[in-house]
């Protein structure tokens, strides 16, 4: 039984019957899904969602489905982690870390939206998917769409990172690189969708992908015991996540199942693309689109789609945004990595550099709860940190070595330095626990 009431423009209001369509035919504006909500209400409560299981799909009377078929049943509510030592580290009280870098299956949340956006292009019928993708989201159409038995076409530019090519056409998924940006992907991907008649999850099928996003704050409001945290940090490319999590905090207040009152949301992108946050930043909302130029691909889109919206919502919600260098976003990663053992990928980085300039600034309050969403997993961006990896000493496989190696006196300050934490407060700094590339112990070679 859905609660799904149909389309309608976020600009001038027409309404849309449910179809494979994204934009308003009277003024172009970006079509939303919009539910019953006084039916929700008498059918849809915390009981229902506590007997069901660990999915996103626990909410799924929030989500854009007509029938029963859901594809992607197990992805979703990743763990919202108390992230004591982290908070230490940058002198707040009260801090998690939502880990969508474990998402299942290709550890993003991109996971999410494409769970949604396939149940609703098997309920239209359709048979081939697709997607414009800085990485993530290929690797989440093609394992999905190759499970569910849908042809797929994924179109990037063709410089993305390795791990993200490989993690797209393992799954024997179509892969076509594009000489061009993501702006120009997207574009071509309009045409290839009208052409075709193919569902892209992030074009035709975008109103019902983004509402995949929703189910981020969901969790965080369930997994805080069915509260609001005061602040929320999270990364921008497009602008749809952010946009969704403020949105489906909205409606468990519009339910009552959490208290009115505020999330702060605080957008985080790097410098090299920073459309959405110099929106924001000048006051002004409009989106000056850019030529990306950072290595957080993930995060590479110089027009953002949902980029007004984005910024819209972080004012209204009496949130800021801040933007982060390449090095920064490195240094972000290795702090969350250090304290809290959880490998982010660059898009991480830049959530965690911007979090720390936040606060750090006074935006976020040190006395208030604080989220930050981790988006997606390190593994598939290790070439950033490449670069900047220790050196650390390999040795012949005799005691001896191993305790010439403990002797080495750089080799043991650089080891005491990494496991000792600094008290909580102590510094805002990340010291990054980086062993310096000590000289070689005498027995071993370096491994660079
Ligand atoms: C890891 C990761 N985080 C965040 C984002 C940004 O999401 P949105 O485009 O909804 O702003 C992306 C987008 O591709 C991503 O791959
Ligand atoms: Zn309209």
């Amino acid at each position: 039984m859905t609660c799904v009431n149909g389309l309608q423009c976020r600009e001038c209001g027409a309404e849309y019957e449910t179809a494979p369509r994204s934009i308003c035919e009277a003024c172009f504006g970006p079509l939303e899904v919009t539910y019953d909500y006084d039916r929700l209400r008498r059918t849809f409560g915390r009981e229902a969602v506590a007997g069901r299981g660990r999915s996103m799909w626990r909410y799924r009377e929030l989500l854009p489905i007509d029938g029963d078929r859901i594809l992607g049943q197990e992805v979703g509510y990743t763990p919202l982690v108390s992230a004591a030592r982290l908070a230490g580290r940058l002198g707040v009280d009260e801090l998690y870390v939502k880990n969508d870098a474990v998402n299942f299956p290709t550890l993003s949340f991109k996971d999410r939206v494409v769970s949604v956006a396939l149940t609703k292009a098997r309920e239209f019928g359709m048979t081939t998917v697709g997607c414009a993708s800085t990485g993530n989201l290929a690797n989440s159409v093609a394992a999905q769409g190759v499970r569910h038995g849908f042809d797929t076409c994924i179109l990037v530019p063709e410089d993305l990172e390795a791990a993200k090519i490989l993690g797209t056409t393992v799954y024997g998924a179509r892969l076509v690189g594009v000489a061009g940006d993501y702006d120009q992907v997207n574009r071509l991907c309009s045409q290839i969708a009208d052409r075709f008649g193919w569902g892209f999850v992030n074009v035709n099928l975008r109103p019902f992908y983004g509402e995949g996003s929703k189910t981020v704050g969901f969790e965080i409001a369930e997994q805080l015991g069915w509260k609001r945290p005061a602040h929320v940090v999270c990364c921008m490319a497009g602008g749809s996540l952010l946009t969704k999590i403020g949105k489906g905090f909205d409606e468990l207040t519009r339910l009552g199942l959490i208290d009115e009152g505020t999330t702060r949301l605080h957008g985080a992108q790097p410098r090299g693309c920073n459309p959405i946050v110099a929106a924001v930043k000048d006051g002004s909302g409009e989106i000056r689109p850019v030529k990306a130029r950072t290595i957080a691909k993930s995060l590479a889109i110089g027009n953002p789609a949902d980029g007004y919206y984005a910024a819209r919502a972080i004012r209204r919600s009496g949130g800021f945004a801040e933007d982060v260098t390449d090095a920064e976003l490195v240094d972000g990663i290795r702090l969350l990595a250090e304290t809290e053992g959880i490998f982010a990928e660059t898009a991480g980085g830049v959530t965690v550099a911007a979090a720390r300039k936040l606060i750090a600034s006074g935006c976020i309050p040190r006395h208030e709860p604080i989220v930050l969403v981790i988006t997606g997993n390190g593994l598939k961006t290790t070439d950033a940190l490449v670069s900047t990896a220790a050196a650390h000493p390999i040795i012949e496989p005799r005691l001896d070595a191993f305790e010439r190696v403990l002797s080495d006196a750089a080799v043991e300050a650089a080891f005491s330095k990494a496991s000792d934490a600094p008290p909580p407060g102590s510094s805002l700094s990340t010291s990054s626990g980086r062993p310096a590339p000590a000289a070689p112990p005498s027995s071993g070679r370096p491994l660079t």
